[in-house]
Formats: C-alpha cells, sequence, structure tokens
C-alpha cells in the first residue's frame, strides 16, 4: 500500500485534472441566468475527496478497511456529485437556463440530493422545488430551506404506485410549473458523476490495489457508477451491495426478484423497491444485509474509536464493509463510501433515546457475528 505522501500527490494531480475539466467546461453554455461552471465557484469544490483508512477496523478484520469521505464534499455529501452532474447535463441540452430553457428544477429525494441542489442552484441562479418523503430529518429540511429551496412534504411509507409518493408528486409538480424533473433515479448523469468521478479518484487513490468495494444504493448511482468503473478496470474488483430493513435490493441482487419486507428503518435515502435505470447498471457480485442496530452500533464505534461523526448510511456501509471483508484473504482491501456528515441527524440518531432503541432491537435479535467486537454503544451526542 502506498504512503501517505504518494497518495497527496495524486490527489494534487486529480485536483489539476479537475481544475481543468471545470474551466473546460466553463462558458460552454451562456446563461440568462445562473453563473455556470465559474473558476472558483462552488462547483470547484465538488469531488477529489479524501480517502483514509480506519485503522481501528482494519486490525479487528485483518483486511484493510478504507473510507471515501464524500462528507467533505461541497455540499456535505455523496450527493454533490449526481446533483452538479445533473444540473451540467440539463444545461448542456439547452432544457434549464440560457435562453430557452427553464427557470429551475424539481427533485423527489430522500435529502442530501436536495440539500446539494439547494446549494448549486443558489449558486447558478435557479429556482429550486425539493419534494421529500415525511421521514426526513428536520435537519436537511432546514438546510434545504436555508438556501431559498421550496420543501414539499410527502407522506413516507406510501408505494411508488401511489400518486402521493414523493416521485409522482415532484414528477407532477415539474409540469405543473415548466420546471425540469431531474429524477435522479434514472437519470444518466447521475451514473456518470460517478463512473466518470468516484470511481477513478478510488482507483488512483488506491494505485489500483482494490480488492472490494461496498456500498448501499438509493438512486444506485454511487454503486452502479463505481462498481462498473472498477470492474472495467480489473473484472475481479469484488463490488458487494449493502443493503438496509425494508429495501428489495438485497433480493433482487440474489434472485432477481425485488422483495422488500416495506419494515420501516432509520436509515434515509437508501434501500429500492424497484430497479432504477441507474441501478440497472450495477455490477453485483452478492450482497449484505445490516440492521438498524448494527448500523448504530457501527455509528457509534466510528465516533469513539476513529473520530469521524458521520450519517447512519455512512455507518451501514461500513458495518458492510467489515462482513464483506469476511469473504476475502487476509490483507485484501475493502473500500466503502461515507456517504454525509453525523451532524444531518443529530435530533433524530445520536441520542439517548435513540441509542436506548436500538439496544433493546439488538437485543431481541442478535447481532452478526462480524459485528461482535462492537462494543454497545455508550451515551449520546445530544439529548432525546
Ligand atoms: C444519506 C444517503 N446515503 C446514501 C445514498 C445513496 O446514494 P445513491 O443515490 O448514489 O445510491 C443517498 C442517496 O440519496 C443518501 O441520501
Amino acid at each position: 500500500m502506498a504512503g501517505a505522501g504518494a497518495r497527496m500527490g495524486l490527489l494534487a494531480v486529480l485536483a489539476g485534472g479537475a481544475a481543468a475539466a471545470a474551466g473546460a467546461a466553463a462558458g460552454v453554455a451562456t446563461g440568462r441566468r445562473g453563473a455556470r461552471d465559474r473558476p472558483g465557484g462552488l462547483a470547484g469544490a465538488v469531488g477529489r475527496t479524501p480517502l483514509v483508512e480506519l485503522p481501528s477496523l482494519s486490525r479487528a478484520t485483518g483486511r484493510q478497511i478504507w473510507a471515501k469521505c464524500e462528507h467533505l464534499n461541497a455540499t456535505n455529501s455523496v450527493k454533490d456529485r449526481a446533483a452538479l452532474g445533473m444540473l451540467r447535463a440539463a444545461e448542456a441540452a439547452g432544457r434549464l437556463g440560457g435562453e430557452g430553457g427553464a427557470r429551475g428544477v424539481v427533485e423527489a429525494t430522500g435529502g442530501n440530493t436536495g440539500i446539494a441542489l439547494a446549494q448549486h442552484c443558489a449558486a447558478r441562479g435557479y429556482d429550486v422545488t425539493i419534494v421529500v418523503p415525511s421521514n426526513v430529518s428536520t435537519e436537511k429540511i432546514d438546510q434545504m430551506r436555508t438556501f431559498g429551496a421550496e420543501v414539499v412534504l410527502a407522506p413516507g411509507g406510501v408505494p411508488f404506485a401511489d400518486p402521493r409518493h414523493y416521485f409522482p408528486t415532484a414528477q407532477r409538480l415539474a409540469g405543473e410549473r415548466g420546471l425540469v424533473f431531474l429524477n435522479q433515479f434514472d437519470n444518466d448523469a447521475n451514473f456518470r458523476a460517478h463512473f466518470e468521478g468516484t470511481g477513478p479518484e478510488i482507483w488512483q487513490q488506491m494505485e489500483g490495489k482494490v480488492d472490494a468495494f461496498v456500498a448501499a444504493a438509493g438512486t444506485g448511482g454511487t454503486f452502479a457508477g463505481v462498481s462498473s468503473f472498477l470492474k472495467e478496470r480489473r473484472e475481479a474488483v469484488r463490488c458487494v451491495l449493502a443493503d438496509c430493513p425494508g429495501s428489495g435490493l438485497k433480493a433482487y441482487v440474489e434472485t432477481g426478484e425485488f422483495r422488500g419486507s416495506g419494515e420501516g428503518t432509520l436509515q434515509e435515502g437508501i434501500g429500492i423497491g424497484r430497479l432504477t435505470q441507474n441501478f440497472a447498471k450495477a455490477k453485483a457480485d452478492a450482497a449484505v444485509f445490516v440492521s438498524d442496530a448494527e448500523a448504530l452500533a457501527m455509528a457509534f464505534h466510528l465516533l469513539r474509536h476513529e473520530g469521524l461523526f458521520v450519517g447512519p448510511s455512512a455507518a451501514l456501509n461500513v458495518a458492510a464493509a467489515v462482513k464483506a471483508a469476511r469473504d476475502l484473504p487476509e490483507g485484501a482491501a475493502v473500500v466503502t463510501v461515507l456517504c454525509d456528515a453525523g451532524e444531518r441527524y443529530a435530533r433524530k440518531v445520536y441520542t439517548k433515546r435513540w441509542r436506548a432503541r436500538e439496544e433493546a432491537a439488538a437485543a431481541r435479535r442478535g447481532a452478526d457475528d462480524a459485528l461482535a467486537f462492537l462494543a454497545p454503544p455508550s451515551g449520546g451526542v445530544g439529548e432525546g
């Protein structure tokens, strides 16, 4: 494995390449509204995130556990890449901004795409309406509104076919208002942001020494884009889908059929009950399940042993990486993704009330042996 110096050098090269790409894109489309990709603008701070090893977990597993710090993106989540990619694609197609394009966008999102769009639309001069399911944390909704987004709440837990679901609601609002419906679930620009960005960054930062990639899917953009890129480089890279309670994705990967239990989960933004066009491009070798209790135990482990304050899907990804490491030879390198930061869930997850609830649930169900070394979480960040 390369030393930190070599890695820093590579990061500098990546940063230079991305700056050149942003420069080339600047001014491609001239807009009535929107600043587009001005050098030095917010868009210049998307991607090129650090990749760190998690030493406590590497020690516990005898494998290398690495995490791509997507919570350090410009808008503090992995969805920065998809949001910017979709805006640029709509601009390039003449659908957004410019003389004939729409004045803004509508999106259906579990939250992080909404925050990323709210910030990038503020920087580019577009109106933005975000439709979220009602289980989204108030921290995320507050943040979208802070940047001027209109937030529409749709009922949580209703089936996709229900017109009140957040996806058809967003589609309808876009039509009524003459705005662009970005549709991150099926928009190829989401896949490409990871195929052309996250995947190559991981490959270069690991200097090609990647044995496995493990991540959950919400739209499938991250998992599909990164797994497709890594497998193009080296077919033997094992790509493992991480799944949460209620989702049908693990069953889909294993049997080709979606069979979700529909049960509730503390997770936001991950788990799918239908095949999105983005997930259809995924290259999954296997899938692992992570319960809410396991994800929460990992979230607290990362706080206390790695100094990382990340959201529940990031903790789930790391727990899944540890589980997937069992099937790999000693010393193998497993890479996963820290999707967003813990602050977005401070009142929802990192509280004593949540900890007590999840500890009780863990005791009822029993934990997977792969995570037996995780101490029960002690103490919350906030009160609850
Ligand atoms: C918190 C969180 N984690 C993970 C993901 C999954 O990312 P993707 O949509 O690329 O599958 C999302 C997507 O919205 C998310 O909000």
